[in-house]
């Protein structure tokens, strides 16, 4: 039946020519930057980041595709903050599209595709229950507050196939 059938999702690494893309997704979750209490960035500062983000080969960012639909951004380093360890900053699924599954699609798929990484850590930024609640029922714990607006999350990933299961 056509109305069942699972829509793909897809992750593209993030691009300097995708900043109108990924702006026009920031400008449609205004929520979380209500949140996190910013403005949701303009033009020059995506570009801005998606420099600074070129410049460390730590960082990884993706958008995530819904079918051919820009409807999420991922944003993680690698190597940090040790070396088999990542350290994932901003998941974030547009406003609409949240609730729906995405997110905890878009989580497991990194955390299947990370290969050699042995912790995966999610940093939370501000008052966000929801995201808290989010990476708990995502198999994390929480490790630390790093002063009132920022929490630390943490879960081992599955080991590489010469490792066996931790
Ligand atoms: N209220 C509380 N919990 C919710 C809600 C909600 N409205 N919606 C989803 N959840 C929880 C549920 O426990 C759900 O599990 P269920 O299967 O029992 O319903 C689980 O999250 C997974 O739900 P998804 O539908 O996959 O969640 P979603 O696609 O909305 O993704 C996310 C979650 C990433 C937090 C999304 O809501 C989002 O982008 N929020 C704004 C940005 C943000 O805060 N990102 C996290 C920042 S911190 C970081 O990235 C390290």
């Amino acid at each position: 039946m056509e109305a069942m059938r699972t829509q793909s999702l897809s992750l593209r690494p993030v691009q300097l020519s995708d900043a109108a893309l990924l702006q026009e997704l920031f400008l449609k979750s205004p929520g979380y930057f209500a949140l996190i209490g910013m403005e949701p960035p303009g033009l020059e500062d995506v570009i801005r980041d998606l420099h600074t983000l070129e410049k460390d080969p730590r960082r990884r960012a993706f958008l995530l595709f819904l079918e051919r639909e820009a409807v999420g951004y991922l944003d993680y380093k690698l190597h940090y903050p040790e070396a088999e360890e990542a350290t994932l900053s901003l998941l974030l699924i547009r406003e609409d599209r949240q609730g729906q599954g995405l997110g905890q699609r878009a989580l497991r798929h990194l955390m299947e595709n990370l290969v050699g990484v042995k912790r995966l850590y999610a940093v939370v930024y501000g008052q966000n229950p929801r995201a808290k609640d989010f990476f708990l029922k995502e198999g994390f714990r929480h490790v630390k507050d790093g002063g009132p607006a920022v929490s630390w999350y943490v879960r081992t990933l599955r080991a590489g196939p010469d490792e066996g299961l931790l």
